[in-house]
């Protein structure tokens, strides 16, 4: 199966399915949510890594737009609102907040990094949304498998570089307001109310 049955999030729409063990973190543990959104990331990633087989096997089926949607919807905001809480949020309070010259080196050297994934993840993505957006419509189309495998590859090894720093500097470096402040603007970025 390409696809699981929408439920709607915190953080918007997701295709996972939802259990009372598997409650989303909420805008007050802005850190847990961080990491739930990179679980909501790999589950479309599996998704799509799988829709190149399923259209070169059955072709542009109701299941494949289905998934296609999914991922379009996921990947077009989503995910965009995830690098943009990085990019403008946790990295620069991480940086500002640093003390250890030894570890603020350090964390500025990944964050170049990390930052030059989310450029390269963003290319990757323009090459992949038209078709996309054609599977999502039903046209017919194919999805480069070398594509899919390249957009998938930057996340594997970014998503395990940014949760082997950034929870325990934020755990060691970061004050209750400034997670707060961090809540806040992910929850206004979302159009969502912060409610603690
Ligand atoms: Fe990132
Ligand atoms: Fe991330």
């Amino acid at each position: 199966m390409l696809h699981c049955n929408p439920t709607v999030t915190e953080s918007g729409v997701d295709s996972a399915p939802m259990n009372l063990f598997d409650t989303p973190a909420g805008f007050d543990d802005p850190i847990g949510m961080w990491m739930g959104c990179h679980r909501r990331i790999e589950k479309q990633l599996d998704t799509l890594s799988k829709l190149p087989a399923h259209l070169a096997d059955k072709g542009v089926d109701a299941e494949a737009s289905t998934a296609a949607q999914a991922i379009l919807r996921y990947f077009e905001k989503s995910a965009g609102h995830h690098h943009e809480d990085e990019d403008r949020d946790l990295f620069p309070l991480l940086e500002k907040r640093i003390s250890d010259a030894g570890e603020l080196a350090r964390f500025r050297e990944l964050r170049q990094q990390l930052e030059a994934d989310h450029a390269r993840m963003a290319a990757c993505w323009a090459r992949l949304r038209k078709p996309l957006q054609g599977i999502a419509e039903g046209i017919p189309k194919s999805l480069d498998t070398s594509e899919v495998a390249a957009f998938r590859g930057i996340y594997e090894t970014h998503i395990p570089a940014e949760e082997g720093a950034i929870p325990d500097l934020a755990r060691r470096y970061f004050t209750a307001a400034d997670l707060e402040s961090l809540g806040r603007s992910m929850a206004t970025r979302r159009g969502v109310e912060f409610a603690i």
